[in-house]
């Protein structure tokens, strides 16, 4: 297995309280596969996205679990190791937000070349930059694109960029978190089918971060469903969207009229998702669950199989 994360928690101080972000979070992703990971804003994604390259804010910590990428746990590895060889360079991440991230005032080319040239010993400026021309050709844009500054570009021409600078040094893995958030649909639609021609182009694997289950549908070929920092459903796009079986996924996706047809009306889950300072006890779930029974309050539900490589963690599931 390329990824793998075994019971992954990610916790941020703050004064004398614990928000437990990331709690327990377990997957695996193998080579040119695509993960989504869909849950409501606030619910752990970004943090966990960040835990997987350890960009952690100062006052989070990874106080539990591994992750390993290629055998080899990030989690206990030095800090100097990580920064040699594994990120940036085997796993990668387009940060939530990044396209407004890129300086407006320095031309494309010389900030894909820059991030080339500090984290590539001998790289010269002028390989540098012919290597960033190729990496905006892949993705989609020209190669002129080199010479202009992100203030010329259009909202769909700025992802790309930061795509392009997010492989720029060809890794195996790369992160997206909410990479079309702030796009309108029909950009979107364009970065999502760029997304799915990198994965088979470049055999790259990728973990796509949304709160928007159509935009996960569009481009997963499994897909995790996240709640209050747990995956609470995991499996097969297609099995989970067909046979949802955690009464979050089912709400979630209820509350898309098609999965074809994305954002016509929005139907929200009663209630208001949990605090993770103080989650609820049991299932997490409970108070906002039409099915709510005893145990659910006081017991966490096992993780349970519901048809080959389909989980859910559910206690009407029985187990
Ligand atoms: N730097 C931080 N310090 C403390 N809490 C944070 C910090 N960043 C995020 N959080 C909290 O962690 C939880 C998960 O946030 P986040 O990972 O951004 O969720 P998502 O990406 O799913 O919207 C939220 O309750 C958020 O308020
Ligand atoms: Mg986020």
């Amino acid at each position: 297995m390329l990824l793998a994360v075994e019971g992954l928690k990610m916790y941020y101080g703050v004064s004398n309280e614990t928000v437990k972000a990331v709690d327990g979070v377990s997957f695996s992703l193998g080579e040119a596969e695509s993960l989504g990971i869909v849950g409501e804003s606030g619910c752990g994604k970004s943090s966990l996205a960040m835990a997987l390259l350890k960009i952690l804010p100062s006052n989070a910590r990874i106080v539990d679990g591994r992750i390993l990428l290629e055998g080899v746990d990030i989690v206990s590895l030095p800090e100097e190791r990580l920064r040699r060889g594994i990120r940036w360079k085997k796993i990668s991440m387009v940060f939530q937000g990044s396209m407004s991230a890129l300086n407006p005032v320095i031309k494309v080319g010389e900030q894909i070349a820059e991030a080339i040239i500090i984290h590539e010993n001998g790289v010269t400026k002028k390989e540098a930059l012919e290597r960033a021309a190729n990496l905006l050709e892949i993705v989609g844009l020209d190669r002129s694109t080199l010479k202009r500054y992100p203030f010329e570009l259009s909202g769909g021409q700025r992802q790309r960029a930061v795509i392009a600078m997010a492989l720029a040094l060809n890794p195996k893995v790369l992160i997206a978190d909410e990479p079309t958030t702030a796009l309108d649909v029909i950009v979107q639609a364009q970065i999502l089918k760029l997304l799915r021609e990198l994965k088979e182009r470049l055999r790259l694997s990728i973990v796509f971060i949304s709160h928007d289950v159509s935009v996960i549908s569009e481009v997963s070929d499994r897909v995790a469903i996240m709640y209050a920092g747990k995956f609470v459903e995991s499996g097969n796009a297609e099995a989970v969207f067909l046979k949802p079986s955690h009464p979050y996924t089912q709400a979630l996706i209820s509350a898309v009229p098609s999965i074809k047809e994305p954002r016509k009306t929005f139907k929200y889950i009663v209630g208001q998702p949990p605090s993770l300072i103080n989650p609820p006890p049991g299932c997490r779930f409970h108070p906002r669950c039409p099915y709510v029974m005893d145990v659910c309050r006081s017991e966490e539900p096992p993780i349970i199989e519901v048809e080959k490589g389909h989980f859910a963690a559910c206690h009407l599931l029985g187990g």
